[in-house]
């Protein structure tokens, strides 16, 4: 059973369902390109539990919020096989203080911070910087919305005022942390851990900006590829060695071991080179998990499993197409302000082929059978080929046979284009 119901779930369902040991997979509540939805919501975790001990499913869960809410806790409790952390380890993604002085206690390379609970001391603090350019992260989780790049100390003290005073992220931004801008090229980097070892996953990169060049304001992802030539033989090592291997055993002596997809959004320090940790999350990333599922040769739920039983140490390492994998994601033209929605999708039956996929996210299937959009962003098309470029060329290709309402769609046109900077 997977929980949630974006594109991150259906690439995660769609791998899943290729594997010997899994004979049907459930999905709560999935959406237009899901099949086998099971109409409970997510939150929901007593009848979640139900229908999972009654039709003996192993769970995995996609979004933060619910790990945040303690669905693993619930599920253990009931003695149900589940992947993904607990409540207090989901806590390297659900307070960024907590994360901060965690990375801090087991020297794990990350921007220099403070950490604020009353909004005078914070502006006082940022007036103090004069011209240092920082960085505004919520404590809590805000879905995508709680860190705010700075150009100046009078937008450092506005984004203060907004979060602290003016509640825009409500509970989420009552504290902050305060760090410095760091400059350089970013990409994902997501690793399978049982609480005590690690299996790291190909690395990728998402594009979060709406428009091309990465203009315009940020988003839940309007693209992705894996693998990034950013992460070469070096900077891997250097990440599993200073970053992810610290961060299990940091978090099992805590006695908070992590179980679940590991996530660390890495920048490469423009100067000194080196891998710093720009954020962690305790899940899979969307839209990074499409290509991601596209290039894994290995079976996942093998993976999954043995990782929810502390065994990933007896696996070998994870196999990949050495294909590269690229995902457009396709949005409702106004996103991620106002748009329309429930158009009907053309074109989806003209996408075949073993090196394509389509992920749906923001879609519903009315009972006709047609396929409608219901959200911001709609489809992830993705492509496998020998580079990232042809990959994109592919993407796009495909990308052109689907349509919606009065050219009612938008994606961006460089996904994938140039692997340089972004
Ligand atoms: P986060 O959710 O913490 O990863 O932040 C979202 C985005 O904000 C990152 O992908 C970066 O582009 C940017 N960001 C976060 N922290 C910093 C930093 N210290 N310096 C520069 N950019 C940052
Ligand atoms: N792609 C960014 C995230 O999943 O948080």
């Amino acid at each position: 059973m997977i929980v949630g119901s974006g594109g991150r779930e259906h690439a995660l369902g769609w791998k899943l369902s290729k594997s010997d040991l899994v004979e049907k997979v459930y999905y709560a509540s999935g959406n237009g390109g899901t099949s086998l939805n099971i109409d409970i919501n997510p939150t929901d975790f007593k009848s979640l539990s139900k229908f999972a001990r009654d039709h003996e499913c192993f769970t995995v869960v996609g979004p933060e919020k619910l790990l945040e809410s303690g669905i693993v806790d619930f599920f253990m409790e009931e003695d149900l096989p589940i992947f993904g952390p607990t409540k207090r380890a989901s806590m390297l993604e659900s307070s960024k203080i907590f994360s901060k002085q965690f990375m801090n206690a087991n020297n794990i390379p990350t921007a220099n911070f403070s950490t604020f609970s009353d909004v005078e001391k914070a502006k006082d603090y940022v007036v103090r910087q004069k011209d240092r350019k920082l960085v505004v992260k919520a404590d809590g989780l805000s879905g995508g919305k709680g860190v705010v790049v700075c150009d100046s100390s009078d937008d450092a003290v506005k984004t203060l005022d907004s979060m602290m005073i003016h509640n825009r992220l409500g509970n989420s931004g009552q504290r902050v942390v305060i760090e410095e801008r760091l400059f350089g090229e970013e990409a994902s980097y997501i690793a399978i851990c049982d609480g005590k070892t690690l299996q790291p996953l190909a690395s990728s990169r998402d594009y979060k900006r709406l428009y091309n060049g990465d203009m315009g304001p940020n988003t839940g992802g309007m693209g992705s590829y894996s693998p990034t030539p950013l992460i070469n033989e070096d900077i891997d090592r250097k990440i599993l060695e200073k970053i992810m291997r610290p961060a299990i055993s940091g978090m099992s002596s805590q006695g908070k071991p992590f179980r679940g997809f590991l996530y660390a959004g890495i920048l490469v320090d423009h100067l000194s080179k080196e891998p710093v940790v720009l954020e962690f999350n305790v899940r899979m990333g969307d839209p990074e998990c499409q290509p991601l599922m596209t290039r894994m040769n290995s079976d996942l739920f093998e993976y999954l499993q043995n990782a929810s039983e502390g065994r990933l140490d007896t696996m070998q390492p994870i196999n990949w197409t050495v294909h590269s994998a690229v995902c457009v994601i396709m949005a409702s033209k106004g996103y991620p302000s106002s748009y329309s929605s429930r158009e009907i999708i053309q074109g989806l039956t003209d996408i075949r082929g073993t090196n394509v996929a389509v992920f749906h996210s923001g879609t519903l299937r009315d009972e006709m059978g047609n396929v409608l959009t219901n959200g911001g962003r709609i489809l992830g098309v993705c492509a496998l080929g020998p580079n990232v470029y042809e990959a994109s060329e592919k993407a796009y290709s495909e990308v052109g046979k689907i349509k919606w309402g009065q050219d009612a769609q938008y994606f961006r046109n460089d996904i994938g284009k140039s692997t340089l900077p972004n």
